[in-house]
């Protein structure tokens, strides 16, 4: 069963977080993303052109049920809260992280990402992304069992203030 699980909308930090806090707590690291990346064997943005999003959603449905039983951190993509059977995964899992920010921070976050392009938020101008992400607030939320607002927060900071939510310092 996974250790922690992090979720939140795009550019709020999850997989720097994920990596640090694995270090730190000496834990293996599992990303979503990253697995159906490496299995589809293209980018995501790809992937979304070329079967589209609900196959995607398929997928990361699938590819969280496997990671979920891994012992370790978990990092996931900002759309698994979107269908109702991950919500109920995660609700049923123990140390749920929802990272949040300011919208204005989340924005120059995505935008300042060179790695990684994001197809829900590569054509989208900021008022769209800001609606985006205030239409899903409610969902991270319902299966958060903490949440930690990054805004003002060093991912140093980030990773000490989760580890202190789980009781991993004295
Ligand atoms: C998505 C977020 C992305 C990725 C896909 C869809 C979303 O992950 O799963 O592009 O719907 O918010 P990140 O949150 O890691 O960018």
């Amino acid at each position: 069963m996974a250790d922690y699980i992090l979720v939140g909308f795009m550019g709020a930090g999850k997989t720097t977080i994920s990596q640090q806090l694995a270090m730190e707590l000496a834990l293996d690291y599992h990303d979503v993303d990253q697995l159906i990346t490496e299995e589809i064997m293209m980018s995501i943005s790809s992937y979304f052109k070329t079967v589209g999003e609900e196959k995607f959603r398929q997928k990361e449905h699938q590819t969280l049920t496997d990671l979920l039983s891994q012992p370790g951190i978990l990092s996931t993509g900002g759309g698994i809260v979107l269908r109702e059977d991950n919500r109920e995964l995660l609700k049923a899992s123990r140390r749920v992280v929802y990272l949040t920010a300011k919208p204005s921070v989340i924005i120059q976050r995505i935008r300042q990402d060179q790695t990684s392009i994001r197809p829900l938020a590569s054509e989208k101008s900021e008022r769209e992304i800001t609606a985006l992400f205030k239409s899903r607030e409610a969902l991270y939320k319902e299966v958060a069992t903490w949440t930690v607002e990054t805004s003002n927060l060093t991912p140093a900071e980030v990773v000490t203030e989760i580890m202190r939510l789980g009781g991993n310092l004295s």
